[in-house]
């Protein structure tokens, strides 16, 4: 059971100052490299490791019990890990997952990650990432859930909700507490360079940013990480504004706030705070909890509290949260992991065949010109480039889970007895023209598998430049001279300007970085075993140039027009994207009949509720996204020209026709603290852009 509030200030109480300094000190795996074993005991002894990094059921258990043994006000020590997408077994990167638009489906992977990360020793995940995609440019935007502030509350809220189980005072033993990261706006950093700073207006913060971390918090996330950047100037570790006035008042978050690895000490690189000292001050009376690996906490605090610049009162808030953290996942009742949960908790049959569905419902059939897919079973397929037969891109960035149970494209072909010729098409700045011409010739078609290895997403993996690599181009232009129907599968975790490939290749998969069961579902998906339903949740640009871009900007003042020459254009590019946001085909084409409002006269605060025929006209059972967005005719201050206000998945049956009813709530039509009457555009369809316009009033 928790311990009460009351228990846990008695706990408090006997704590020794060290001690209670030690709780706000989170370390990474380097204490096993960096001390000596008797270091390690020595601080063990003096209870200055609070938390740690680590996930390892032996290492983390004798850890446990050698800290345990050596005083007597010892405090469990909390494991945390980076679960972003598996333990053990692989999900699709998050970006990947919310192209699926399945929210029951995200909230069950993160209950199978929890599970598997708990059987590891792993008590607190930092994920969900509730970060806006903004740039395509950024290598982080793989760990959130797209650009739209709507959808990726809803991702962030059902993620929080499956790695927690249903109650956050209790998280029990299969569960892991939740850390919304990265608070707030670490996505918006200038020109999408990692670690750069960052410029967001107030407005925006408001109205796009915050939203999807609130959604979060009041999931019930029992900790926050602050991000690496400033808001407003003010790093976001030591931003009073964020972190007291925001995070803890406004929105009531009583949990912990831990900082981003060593941004503490950052604060002085960036010339912020003049030295350790100053940086733990600004830190601390920002509510900042914990300091992870800054070791900046465990040298200052104590000098901070002596010279009566921290009072023990602040010192001891924190540390309560701290413990309540710890109570809140049962760390009094059982600091131990049974070392033999892994033989019946790893890759269990419910979490692969939960791998498989994600991967198949994420995945994101971009072209298909003249029906070329699926293909036919007899098909003779040549299978062409560096990731035909490749495990490490099929995981993708932040994989603590098995690379090597992840079959390859090959591997599947072969295991599903499909006919191919393989051929890795290049190997370091040279064709490998021969082998090609090779596959090629005993083939009917062409499945080339292009893309970007694992380590261009992620962390510190920005980019200036989201093109194919130029072998991989050069490989491509290579298989266009031989005519045959080429179909391209996109092995990559961001997205890609692919202009010329989109033009020219028959059909393209987005095949992201899917985990596990990667190469089992867009194998599937060749061969119509699967019929792809996924829809982009990040718009994906022309070139760099055109970064940021999202679909749900503000209105320009002289929106494009081929006519005038004075308008909103680039003139070196087609205008607008290469794929828009919610754009992702089917192997049927799904007809949008004329959409008719049910309600009379609208209040705020209605459901609104809208008629629909939709049609599935083809041979393949399906599953359709219908999206509807939202434009206020008119507002001060400006709101963005398209807005993601609500989306229906339905299930159609091949040929079958429906009259489907949407249920819009008019609340989420509105601004906080903005009047919400007026005139409102509705646009319905299946992306954001291919939509069929009604006119509401909101009384
Ligand atoms: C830095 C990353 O920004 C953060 O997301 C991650 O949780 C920490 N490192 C710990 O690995």
């Amino acid at each position: 059971m928790p311990l009460t509030d009351q228990e846990i200030y008695e706990l408090l109480k006997k704590l020794t100052l060290e001690q209670k300094i030690g709780q706000l000190n989170m370390v990474g795996g380097s204490i096993y490299t960096e001390f000596k074993p008797e270091e390690q005991d020595e601080l063990l002894k003096r209870g200055l490791i609070g938390s740690m990094m680590y996930a390892n059921p032996k290492i983390n258990n004798t850890l446990q019990k050698r800290h345990l043994n050596s005083h007597d006000n010892a405090i469990p020590i909390l494991f945390c890990a980076d679960v972003i997408h598996g333990a053990k077994t692989n999900f699709p990167l998050p970006l990947a997952e919310s192209c699926s638009w399945d929210l029951d489906l995200a909230k069950r992977s993160a209950e199978i990650m929890a599970l598997e990360a708990s059987a590891l020793g792993v008590r607190l995940t930092f994920a969900p990432m509730a970060d806006l995609a903004y740039d395509a440019r950024w290598g982080r935007n793989v760990e959130g859930a797209g650009e739209d502030p709507y959808l990726a509350s809803l991702f962030t809220k059902a993620r929080v909700e499956g790695f927690q189980g249903p109650n956050r005072e209790n998280i029990d033993q299969f569960h892991v507490g939740a850390t919304i990261k990265h608070f707030a706006g670490y996505s918006y950093v200038t020109a999408g360079k990692d670690y750069n700073y960052s410029s967001i207006d107030d407005r925006t913060l408001k109205t796009k940013v915050f939203r999807p971390y609130k959604a979060g918090v009041d999931a019930g996330a029992v900790s926050v990480m602050t991000a690496f950047n400033d808001i407003h100037g003010i790093p976001c570790v030591s931003n009073e504004y964020l972190l007291k006035d925001v995070l803890r008042k406004e929105w009531g978050f009583d949990g912990v706030i831990v900082s981003d690895y060593s941004s503490i000490r950052q604060n002085i690189t960036q010339h912020f705070d003049a030295n350790e000292k100053e940086a733990a001050l600004s830190s601390l009376k920002a509510t900042n909890d914990i300091d992870m690996e800054s070791r900046i906490y465990t040298e200052q605090l104590p000098l901070l509290i002596n010279e009566g610049l921290i009072s023990e009162d602040e010192l001891d808030e924190a540390v309560f949260r701290v413990l309540k953290l710890k109570s809140r996942l049962g760390l009094f009742d059982n600091p131990y992991v049974e070392e033999k949960r892994e033989e019946k908790d790893f890759e269990t049959e419910k979490a692969l065949n939960t791998a498989y569905e994600s991967a198949a419902k994420s995945l994101v059939l971009l072209k298909n010109n003249d029906g070329l897919l699926p293909l036919s079973k007899n098909s003779k397929v040549a299978l062409i480039g560096p990731f035909a037969n490749e495990r490490a891109v099929l995981n993708g960035s932040w994989t603590m889970g098995y690379n090597d149970h992840t079959p390859t494209i090959c591997e599947v072909f072969s295991a599903k007895r499909h006919s191919f010729a393989y051929c890795k098409g290049y190997e370091k700045d040279k064709l490998l023209t021969t082998d090609v011409t090779d596959a090629v010739t005993k083939s009917d078609v062409i499945v080339a598998c292009l893309g970007h290895e694992a380590s261009l997403s992620g962390e510190a993996a920005s980019l200036s430049k989201i093109e194919l690599p130029p072998m991989e181009q050069k490989l491509f232009d290579h298989l266009l001279t031989y005519k045959k129907p080429i179909v391209v599968l996109l092995l990559s975790a961001r997205p890609l300007a692919i202009k010329e490939i989109t033009e020219k290749a028959n059909a393209l998969i987005m095949g992201w970085a899917l985990g596990t069961k990667a190469a089992e579902a867009l194998v599937d998906t060749l061969y119509g075993k699967n019929n792809p339903s996924g829809k982009l949740t990040m718009t994906i640009p022309r070139n760099a140039g055109q970064c940021p871009i999202t679909y749900n900007g503000y209105q320009e003042c002289r929106p494009y027009n081929p006519k005038d020459y004075y308008t909103a254009n680039y003139r070196d590019i087609k205008e607008g994207p290469l794929f828009p946001f919610g754009f992702g085909l089917s192997y049927n084409e799904y007809r949008y009949g004329k959409p008719t409002i049910l309600n009379q006269d609208i209040r705020f605060g209605d459901v609104i509720k809208v008629s629909l025929p939709i049609e599935n006209n083809g041979e393949y059972d399906g599953r359709e996204i219908v999206q509807i967005y939202v434009s206020k005719q008119s507002n001060r201050p400006l709101r963005p020209r398209l807005e993601l206000v609500s989306f229906e998945v339905v299930n159609l049956k091949s040929h079958e026709k429906r009259l489907i009813t949407l249920n819009i709530a008019s609340v989420n039509l509105a601004y906080e603290n903005e009047d919400p009457r007026g005139e409102y555009k509705l646009f319905i369809g299946p992306n954001s852009v291919d939509t069929k316009e009604l006119t509401i009033n909101i009384i």
